[in-house]
Parts: C-alpha cells; sequence; structure tokens
C-alpha cells in the first residue's frame, strides 16, 4: 500500500507543477515601450542634398553594366574601347582597339542623342557591331551619358 501513496502523491506534485508553470508562462509582461525615444529619431529632419556638384562625377549604378567591357580611363581598351573623351567623338575613331568594320565605316558622332539610340539597341543601329548589350530603360541611359559627358 505504500507505493499507490507515493503514486498519488508524485501525480499530485506532477499536476500542480504544470499548472502553475503553465499560468505563468501566459501570464508574463512585455516590456514597456519608450514612445518619447521613438518620437525623437521620426522628428529628425534629413539633411540637405548640399553636394550635388560633387556627384556629377560619379559614375551611376547602371554604369556597373558597361565596365564589364569598357575602362574610363584615356589609352585603355578592353573587350570594348576606352570610354574617356566617348562624347563629341567619331564611332570607331579610339585609338589602338581594333572595331568592327560596320561600326568603323558607320559615320556616326557620339552626340548625346547618339548614345542614346546606341544603347537603346546597339545591334539595331549598326547590324554587324560587336557590342551585343543594350540598356532598355531610359533613366539609366540618361545617367550614363550624363556621366560620360563628365569624362574629358
Ligand atoms: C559585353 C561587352 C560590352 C558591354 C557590357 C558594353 N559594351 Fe560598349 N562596346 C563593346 C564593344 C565590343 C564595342 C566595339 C563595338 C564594335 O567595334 O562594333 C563597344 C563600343 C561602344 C561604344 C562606341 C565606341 C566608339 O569609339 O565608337 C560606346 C559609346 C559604348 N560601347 C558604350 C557602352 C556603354 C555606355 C555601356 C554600358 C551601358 C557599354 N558600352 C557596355 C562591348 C561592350
Amino acid at each position: 500500500m505504500q507505493f499507490k501513496v507515493m503514486g498519488v502523491t508524485l501525480c499530485l506534485a506532477l499536476l500542480t507543477g504544470c499548472g502553475g508553470s503553465g499560468a505563468s508562462e501566459t501570464s508574463s509582461p512585455t516590456p514597456t515601450a519608450e514612445p518619447q525615444s521613438v518620437e525623437t529619431a521620426a522628428s529628425q529632419t534629413p539633411a540637405p542634398s548640399a553636394t550635388l556638384a560633387e556627384t556629377a562625377a560619379t559614375p551611376p549604378p547602371a554604369f556597373s553594366q558597361c565596365r564589364a567591357c569598357h575602362t574610363v580611363e584615356p589609352g585603355k581598351n578592353s573587350i570594348g574601347p576606352s570610354l574617356f573623351g566617348i562624347v563629341g567623338s567619331k564611332a570607331g575613331d579610339v585609338p589602338g582597339y581594333s572595331f568592327s568594320p560596320a561600326l568603323a565605316q558607320s559615320g556616326i558622332v557620339w552626340d548625346p542623342a547618339n548614345l542614346d539610340t546606341w544603347l537603346t539597341n546597339p545591334m539595331k543601329m549598326v547590324p554587324g557591331t560587336k557590342m551585343v548589350i543594350s540598356q532598355p530603360d531610359p533613366e539609366k541611359r540618361k545617367a550614363i551619358i550624363d556621366y560620360l559627358q563628365t569624362l574629358k
């Protein structure tokens, strides 16, 4: 008879324990937030953009696409010719670069409008060119061409 008594005592102890811990878990309070610090962060005004002139010669993110094949350093040709001083130059004129006959004989002058047509679809503008990428986003083309104009 001693075992049974002990068993009942154990069960009671377990039940009480479970009940107790369950109750304390559900009633755990969440730490209170500090509304004052949140308001201070939200009321901070962003710094005014005072450095517009300085960012002019910084390559736009879209230009990273061009870097795969072009440098912007004079005389440094890669898969494509250097793009230094490209705006206003004649197509196929970069020294030391072996252009496709198609581009070399195109007679194009790289003004911003021609560059825009070129980047939209080089293969359509100059069938037979070796440049086989395009940039369909007009805003990205504009950012790239604005940047190219600073390379002189
Ligand atoms: C996959 C390589 C590749 C990428 C990427 C590329 N180009 Fe080219 N690019 C070339 C090649 C090759 C030529 C030479 C084409 C030819 O001879 O027909 C060229 C030619 C040019 C020319 C004409 C140069 C001249 O002297 O006539 C311009 C301008 C130009 N690329 C601009 C760009 C710009 C801007 C980008 C980025 C949007 C770009 N390219 C991305 C390979 C590339």
